[in-house]
């Protein structure tokens, strides 16, 4: 579900490419690329319907769900209850069909918008402080407990990341507060310049949307016995502020110039952690990185170009 989004078009290619095309039914409540449209069976669905994401399931007999429906961190600041609505019952109807044994296992993404201002700032533990102070990460930590609930009560195989913010230019993000490090990439090319809705030095945890889908795959693949965390994992690939991506384009773009006007969305990149530990991750179903920031912008300008 959610597979027109920014994770969701590349989860669904690779989903295809791994277990063949008509195995995978990618659905979203509005219509993709013609490509994702085309590529195998796609389902108009409103994931917060249940008896339609029910008849989908049964339909199909699909046994593993990927609901990557949600409302980003900057766009449910602006219409919070709505962001719950999407965000909560969207996994209510997914958690309910795995307890009622419709199907098998669940992804279901959280995000280091979990994290608030009183969480330590750097190496951020897999297990501390959480106060989160935006609408998304309230419905994102009240979504891990209700994972790890749903895990101990009813023995659902429900599997989470914490991602970090997502860097790819096969489909645009939407309203999140990292989407500035997908947006300077095409203004680069396009203008040499870019103005910056955060601030040089706001540095956040990123990640190449390759490592992210080989992550999530890499999660639902693991054995049952090494998910030890049924909440969510942190997960970690780099760290960047504008700044520093900024160089990064330079040297591609050397006419680049980067100013800064930072907006509301200053505020909630304060509220979020700088780096994460991801350790237990690591250790317990062998999680690894690949790509640096060089790497990504070298990618990134060559695709986009
Ligand atoms: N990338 C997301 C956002 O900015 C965080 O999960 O909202």
């Amino acid at each position: 579900m959610g597979a027109c989004g920014q994770i969701g078009t590349e989860l669904t290619t690779q989903l295809r490419n791994k277990y063949a095309a008509h195995k995978v039914i990618a659905s979203d409540i509005k219509e993709g690329s013609q490509e994702l449209m085309q590529g195998g069976p796609f389902e108009i669905l409103d994931a917060m319907d249940y008896e339609a994401v029910q008849d989908v399931v049964i339909r199909y007999e699909i046994t593993d769900v990927y609901l990557m429906a949600a409302m980003l961190s900057a766009t449910a600041e602006k219409f919070p209850m709505k962001a719950w609505n999407l965000n909560m019952n969207s996994l209510f109807n997914v958690l309910n069909l795995a307890r009622d044994k419709k199907i098998e296992k669940v992804f279901w993404p959280s995000s280091i918008a979990v994290f608030g201002s009183t969480t330590p700032k750097t190496d951020t533990p897999q297990r501390t402080v959480m106060e989160p102070s935006t609408v998304y990460g309230i419905s994102k930590q009240t979504g891990e407990r209700w994972c790890e609930y749903y895990h101990k009560r009813y023995d659902v195989d429900v599997r989470s990341i914490r991602y970090p913010g997502l860097i790819s230019y096969t489909t645009l993000p939407g309203g999140g507060t990292t989407d500035y490090a997908v947006d300077i990439y095409y203004k680069a090319l396009k203008h040499k310049k870019y103005i910056s809705f955060l601030g040089a030095e706001t540095t956040l945890p990123m990640m190449y949307m390759d490592d992210a889908i080989n992550a999530t795959i890499g999660i639902m693949e693991a054995d049952k016995s090494e998910i030890k965390i049924r909440s969510s994992y942190n997960l970690a690939a780099m760290s960047f502020n504008p700044e520093e991506i900024a160089a990064s384009i330079r040297e591609h773009v050397p006419a680049f110039s980067i100013s800064y006007k930072p907006d509301f969305r200053q505020a909630i990149a304060d509220s979020w952690p700088q780096s994460i530990d991801d350790s237990a991750a690591r250790e317990d179903w062998g999680w690894e990185h690949k790509i640096s920031l060089e790497e990504m912008t070298k990618i990134m300008l060559d695709n986009i170009e």
